[in-house]
């Protein structure tokens, strides 16, 4: 942990911003009748799940039920024992550049800077766009994740919230048409996460990107969600999908400090809960 991270930075809203130019369009992701097992224990069994283009669908369910191998299936990380899954018109065989994924840990290079981290980020897209990943990219995005002025900093000097931003410049410099997030603000504190909440959504929404959030926080589920799927106990099959209200056409995250908003997703809010059997 840093002993020099300035508490200021994160408590600073990231400004909202116009889309940056090049940014591909946002990609569907499909499971059809998905299946994993480990060592002869099913996981995952039979799951079908449509994302829209664009659409941010948090991903609840009891721990040990399958959120992180469902990531990494639509990641290309692991391939399904049945069923396919698919991001845009391709089935999903490999590791490609389309998506990418932000993990609970940072998981950056620590002999790097944060601009050398995040411009790591662009290896791939360098291979036929020799600009990619250049000094300036690096920098616009280190200042849309509210890190300008620290591209030179190493990341064991700095906290844990702005070193999860970089992990996340790091992985939208891959210009990724699904963004992949597996609980990526349990690690920090409660503060911290709710500024994470509002710049992840802000940010998202301005980039048009798809994205999958994996979650066991179900308010953070409701600020941030279009809709909320909530998988059953491991090898259940269930896999019930609560749709949110609209928000005007914008993404930008739900206020659930506003009185009229807290009241209509009161009883979402049940409903998610007693999927996730924390209430009668
Ligand atoms: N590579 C693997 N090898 C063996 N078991 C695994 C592997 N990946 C996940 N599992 C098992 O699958 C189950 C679901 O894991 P995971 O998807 O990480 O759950 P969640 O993210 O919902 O907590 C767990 O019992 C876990 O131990
Ligand atoms: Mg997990």
């Amino acid at each position: 942990m840093s002993t020099t991270a300035p508490a200021r930075v994160d408590a600073t809203p990231a400004p909202t911003r116009p889309p940056a130019a090049g940014v591909p369009h946002a990609l569907p992701v499909r499971l059809t009748a998905v299946s994993r097992r480990f060592d002869g224990r099913q996981v995952l069994h039979g799951i079908d799940l449509d994302i829209a283009a664009a659409e941010t669908v948090a991903v609840v369910g009891p721990s040990g039920c399958g959120k992180s191998t469902l990531l990494r299936l639509v990641a290309g990380l692991d391939t399904p024992d049945a069923g396919t899954v698919s991001v845009g018109s391709r089935a999903v065989t490999d590791v490609d550049d389309r998506v990418a994924v932000v993990f609970q840990q940072a998981r950056l290079l620590p002999w790097l800077t944060l601009a050398g981290n995040v411009a790591l980020g662009a290896t791939r897209r360098r291979r036929t766009d020799r600009s990619a990943g250049s000094r300036a990219e690096v920098r616009d995005l280190l200042d849309r994740v509210g890190l300008a002025g620290f591209a030179d900093a190493r990341p064991a000097t700095v906290s844990g919230g702005m070193a999860q931003r970089a992990a996340i410049a790091r992985a939208l410099i891959a210009r990724p048409g699904v963004l992949l997030l597996d609980e990526p603000f349990a690690a920090l504190d409660a503060l911290t996460r709710l500024t994470m909440q509002d710049f992840v959504g802000e940010l998202t929404a301005a980039l048009g990107t798809t994205v999958v959030l994996v979650t066991h926080d179900v308010d953070e589920a409701l600020r941030l969600a279009d809709r909320v799927a909530v998988l059953g106990p491991a090898g259940s099959g269930a896999c019930d999908v609560v749709d949110l209200p609209a928000r005007d056409g914008t993404r930008e995250p739900r206020d659930s400090g506003d009185p009229g908003t807290a009241a209509t997703l009161a009883p979402l809010r049940r409903t998610l809960l007693r999927h996730a059997g924390l209430v009668a």
